[in-house]
């Protein structure tokens, strides 16, 4: 069996059953060590994750290192890695030679990577995923895409989010979405839906997050339409009944940034230690899972659910 096989059998078991898999952004890596134990103690399946915004903006030194610091802490029947937004052109606009950084994560062991062409045109998006696809699945790693923007990273200031949400201004399509899927054979897919990044730029990246809501019947339009696993980014501080829908109706995946890095930030900025910074996280990541996903537990009920040929 390929390496990414379970891993994808448990996600598709996820998406149907209404079981979220968290995965938590890490910028530094000492953050990585309370991940791992929160998730393992409470047996809940999630992934760590790493962008190329956390090797520029943050303190991870490198793809390959953030690797090596996981599989210290890592039980691999609970815990996977995942290699988050490589972006095609980046952030603050400028284009980024992706094709390393991709080629690294394989090399050094992810199970999933993420190409992020979704600020080029639709062709465009299709042709580089596809790409990756075919580097990725060839050494049996899973690939996330992104089809619709998921504002936030940008330095500018976001519109204001109820225009953003009323006008559906960069909302994905279902119809493009089940072409996207088609011609790509991508394994989950990125949506926009509502939600919007946490901030990363300047003074912004310390301040509260915009309480984000979510189309949850677009959510159930691309689940029917694409019928892969639908990720969702901005996890932080979106509005706890939209979370639950979104997860009842398709969401396999959701991304959590803000809400680990914030209180570890506070603790350092406060003069902690880096044990006091683990500590506010593993408590943090344990909420999450326990309170706000109530997914203690997942990887056994995954597990039953998976029916192994
Ligand atoms: P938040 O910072 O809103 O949690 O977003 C995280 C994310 O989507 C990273 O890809």
């Amino acid at each position: 069996m390929k390496r990414s096989d379970r891993l994808a059998r448990l996600v598709r078991a996820a998406a149907n059953n209404g079981i979220v898999i968290p995965a938590f952004n890490v910028f530094y890596l000492p953050l990585i060590k309370p991940i791992c134990e929160a998730l393992i103690a409470h047996n809940t399946l999630g992934m760590v994750e790493v962008s190329r915004i956390e090797l520029r903006k943050f303190e991870v030194p490198s793809i390959s290192a953030a690797a090596e610091e996981y599989r210290k802490h890592a039980n691999l029947r609970i815990t996977a890695l995942h290699l988050d937004h490589i972006p095609v052109i980046d952030e603050d606009g400028l284009e980024v030679d992706w094709h390393p950084l991709i080629e690294e994560g394989i090399r050094s062991g992810y199970d999933s990577v993420m190409i992020d062409a979704s600020r080029l045109p639709f062709e465009d998006n299709v042709a580089v995923t596809a790409e990756v696809v075919r580097m990725a699945h060839a050494e049996g790693v899973l690939v996330e895409a992104e089809l619709g923007s998921v504002l936030g990273h940008e330095a500018g200031p976001l519109p204001p989010y109820e225009e953003l949400f009323e006008s559906k201004a960069g909302f994905t399509d279902p119809e493009q979405a089940r072409e996207f899927v088609r011609r790509t054979n991508v394994d989950w897919l990125s949506v926009s839906v509502g939600s919007v990044h946490g901030a990363i730029a300047g003074a912004t990246k310390n301040q509260a997050k915009v309480e984000a809501r979510l189309d949850i019947e677009r959510i159930r339009q691309l689940r029917d339409a694409t019928g892969v696993p639908l990720v969702l980014h901005g996890g932080s501080g979106i509005r706890l009944e939209y979370v639950r829908e979104a997860i009842a109706n398709g969401i396999a995946k959701i991304n959590i940034a803000t809400d680990i890095r914030q209180p570890y930030d506070r603790i350092i900025a406060e003069g902690g230690t880096v044990q006091e910074g683990q500590k506010v996280v593993f408590d943090t990541v344990s909420d999450i899972i326990v309170n706000r996903y109530s997914i203690k537990g997942s990887v056994s009920r995954l597990e039953r659910l998976v029916v192994y040929e």
